[in-house]
C-alpha cells in the first residue's frame, strides 16, 4: 500500500467519525431538547435504583421528569457521587443536580437554586439498645459514620468533638452502623425514617431530636439562568395543577402543606 492512499484512508475515516458525532450528542432530533440531571442515586425516598439497578425511582426522580415534561425536555438521568454533583454542573456534564441537596450560601457562591421544593433536617440513628445518645450534643466522643460532601458532614463536623468517618453513600453509613464500625449515623430525617422502615433492620432507632431546617433545591451552573426560570415556572405549574402533592403522596403518604 502506498503511503499516500494511507493517508487518504486515515482522512476519510476521520471525516466519517466527525460526521458520525455530529449526528448523535445531545441533539437527538431537530426539536428535541435533552435535560441532563446527575443525582446520587442512593438516597431513598428521594433517588434510588430499582433491584435490577436501572430504573431510577424516588420523589426527586418523579419530581424532575414532572418539570422536564412541563418544560418540554427529554429527561436524562445519570448517576453521580454527590460531592462531584457541583463540580459536574460547573463542567457542564449534566444542566441539573436533582439530589436532595440542601440550597445553603456556600453552594450558592457555585451554583443558582431553584425555588425550594422540600423542607428537612438531620437525624441521627443508634443501635436500639444505645441509651448514651439521645440528642446531637451526645455525639461528642463517638464515632459518626456521615456522607461526604453533605449537611450532614458539615454539621456534626461543628459540634467538635466527633469522630467522624465520612462514606461515598448513605447507604455506606448504614451498613458501617450494622457492622458497628460507628455509635451512630447522621442523615436526612426522611432517609433515616426511610430506612428504619424499609430496611427490615430491627436493631435500629432513628431519634427524634433534629439538627437544622434545610430547604431542598434544583442546582443549576451559574451560566444557567434562562433554565433556572424554567425550572421554577414548571414547579410552580406543578403546584397550581395539583401535580407536586399527587408525587409527594406517593412518596409520603401525606399531603403536602
Ligand atoms: N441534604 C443533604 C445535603 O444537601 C444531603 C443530600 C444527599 N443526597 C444524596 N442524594 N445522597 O448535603
Amino acid at each position: 500500500m502506498s503511503k499516500k492512499f494511507l493517508v487518504l484512508c486515515m482522512a476519510a475515516l476521520m471525516a466519517l467519525t466527525a460526521l458520525a458525532a455530529g449526528c448523535g450528542g445531545t441533539q437527538k432530533s431537530s426539536d428535541e431538547k435533552v435535560l441532563k440531571v446527575g443525582t446520587n442515586a442512593d438516597f431513598a425516598p428521594f433517588e434510588f435504583q430499582d433491584e435490577n439497578g436501572k430504573e431510577y425511582q424516588g420523589f426527586d426522580m418523579d419530581l424532575i421528569r414532572a418539570v422536564g415534561e412541563e418544560m418540554g425536555y427529554k429527561v436524562e438521568i445519570s448517576n453521580v457521587n454527590f460531592d462531584g454533583l457541583i463540580p459536574a454542573l460547573e463542567a457542564g456534564n449534566i444542566d441539573v443536580a436533582v439530589s436532595g441537596m440542601t440550597i445553603n450560601d456556600e453552594r450558592k457562591q457555585k451554583v443558582l437554586f431553584s425555588d425550594p421544593y422540600y423542607k428537612s433536617g438531620l437525624s441521627i440513628v443508634v443501635a436500639k439498645d444505645n441509651t448514651a445518645i439521645n440528642k446531637f450534643e451526645d455525639l461528642k466522643g463517638k464515632k459518626v459514620a456521615v456522607q461526604i460532601g453533605t449537611t450532614s458532614a458539615a454539621e456534626v463536623n461543628k459540634i467538635g468533638g466527633v469522630e467522624v468517618k465520612e462514606f461515598n453513600s448513605s447507604a455506606d453509613t448504614f451498613m458501617e452502623l450494622r457492622a458497628k464500625g460507628v455509635d451512630a449515623v447522621v442523615n436526612d430525617r426522611p432517609v433515616n425514617d426511610n430506612y428504619i422502615l424499609k430496611s427490615g433492620e430491627t436493631n435500629v432507632k432513628a431519634l427524634p431530636d433534629l439538627l437544622t431546617s434545610e430547604d431542598y433545591g434544583i442546582a443549576l451552573s451559574k451560566q444557567n439562568g434562562e433554565l433556572q426560570k424554567k425550572v421554577n415556572d414548571a414547579l410552580k405549574k406543578l403546584h397550581e395543577n395539583g401535580k407536586y402533592d399527587e408525587i409527594f403522596a406517593k412518596w409520603f403518604g401525606t399531603a403536602s402543606k
